[in-house]
């Protein structure tokens, strides 16, 4: 069964690392830019009395390349600009990164040295190794948190599944559409609980007034449409395939579980609200449609997208059958016999989710 540690993504630098297969969470990223410059306007407005000189930034769920600074950078930059705008002196930051333990720390600690060398006014940095799950930081301590393309990961496969041993991606596609709401409603059961804690975790730690920007990977409506969740789905597809030709074992394939879970706006937005910590400032719902394409335009870039997020739970989970994992996914895609990757992807409705949020005080 898959355990928190496995979902980190590939580490590294190489062609199937996930800092070499990001470009589309990096679209996701931007997206969420304007929410965080405006929550920068907010906390260091001349009005605000939260700040008292120094802001700590968190970023939950970094990973590693490009990506891990660029949310913190954001907010860096737009602390500058509204300084310079108020003809204040900056405050004090510091920026904080957190992942799983076996995330690649040695090039986020990298970057982060240069950030603190580029930027004036980031006086500490530091790296936070751990589950967004768990109590991370002190309480009353943080500032903003930010969390892109991170939550959609839950912390553990649905127990309602792997208790009652309900694969997750039956092999026999009857089987498979008929259990499909049960299988759906287990994912989501375990988001619930999984966000609800975090969004526990989190008011804990910020301060009053303090404030949260997140994007996760979702679908548009609460319709159950999809065979099953996109990504998710296709890394099943392609290895119920490889039980038909005998590679691996079908017990083995039904015990296998990807712990994502993408939410409707409608989801999120009832988990927030009967939690109560929190207030939606804004939510955004985007169509990463075009996004999604270019990453999966061609044979190469989509086995390299799927192994830049998925190679280490199927590792964890199969032994090394990678060779073989990437010979049948070029060929799915390739052949497309049944146009169902075509069809998956209309299906599952995928959007990018982005929320702001400030803690009820
Ligand atoms: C798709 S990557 C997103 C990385 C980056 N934020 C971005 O937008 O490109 C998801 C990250 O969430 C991390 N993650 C998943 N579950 C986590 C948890 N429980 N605690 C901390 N990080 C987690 C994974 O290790 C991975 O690095």
């Amino acid at each position: 069964m898959a355990s928190e540690q496995m979902v980190h993504m590939s580490q590294g630098q190489g062609e199937t690392s996930y800092a070499r297969n990001s470009s589309f969470q990096k679209a996701e990223q931007n997206r969420m830019k304007s929410l965080i410059e405006a929550v920068i306007a907010d906390l260091c407005g001349s009005s605000s009395t939260l700040l008292h000189g120094k802001v700590v930034i968190a970023d939950l769920g970094c990973s590693s390349g490009p990506n891990a600074l660029a949310l913190v950078s954001t907010a860096i930059n737009a602390i500058h600009s509204q300084c310079l705008h108020l003809q204040q002196p900056p405050p004090e930051v510091c920026v904080l990164l957190n992942d799983l333990p076996d995330n690649d720390f040695n090039t986020v600690v990298k970057s982060l040295v240069t950030l603190r060398q580029s930027k004036d006014p980031v006086v500490l940095t530091g790296v936070i190794p751990g589950s967004f799950y768990e109590r991370l930081f002190t309480s009353d301590s943080l500032h903003l948190v930010c969390a892109s393309n991170s939550l959609q990961w839950l912390s553990k496969a649905p127990e309602d599944l792997t208790r009652n041993r309900i694969p997750a991606f039956d092999t026999d596609e009857h089987v498979r559409h008929e259990r499909l709401p049960i299988v759906r409603e287990a994912y989501a059961h375990q988001f619930r609980e999984d966000f609800t804690l975090f969004l526990q975790l989190r008011a804990k730690e910020l301060v009053s007034g303090g404030r949260m920007v997140i994007s996760l990977v979702g679908t548009r409506s609460n319709v159950i449409a999809s065979k099953f969740f996109l990504f998710p789905g296709i890394v099943a597809q392609i290895l119920s395939v490889m039980v038909t030709e005998g590679v691996i074992d079908k017990e083995k394939f039904d015990s296998f579980y990807v712990p994502v879970h993408g939410p409707s706006g409608e989801e999120v937005r009832e988990i927030i609200e009967e939690e109560g910590s929190f207030s939606i400032r804004e939510m955004r719902v985007h169509d990463p449609t075009t996004e999604m394409n270019t990453a999966l335009s061609t044979p190469r870039k989509f086995v390299n997208n799927l192994r830049a997020l998925f190679e280490p739970i199927i590792v964890q989970h199969f032994g090394d059958i990678m060779d073989e994992f990437v010979r049948t996914a070029e060929l799915h895609w390739s052949l497309d016999p049944d146009g169902s990757l075509q069809e998956e992807r209309a299906r599952t409705s995928r959007a990018t989710l982005v929320v702001s949020l400030a803690k009820v005080s």
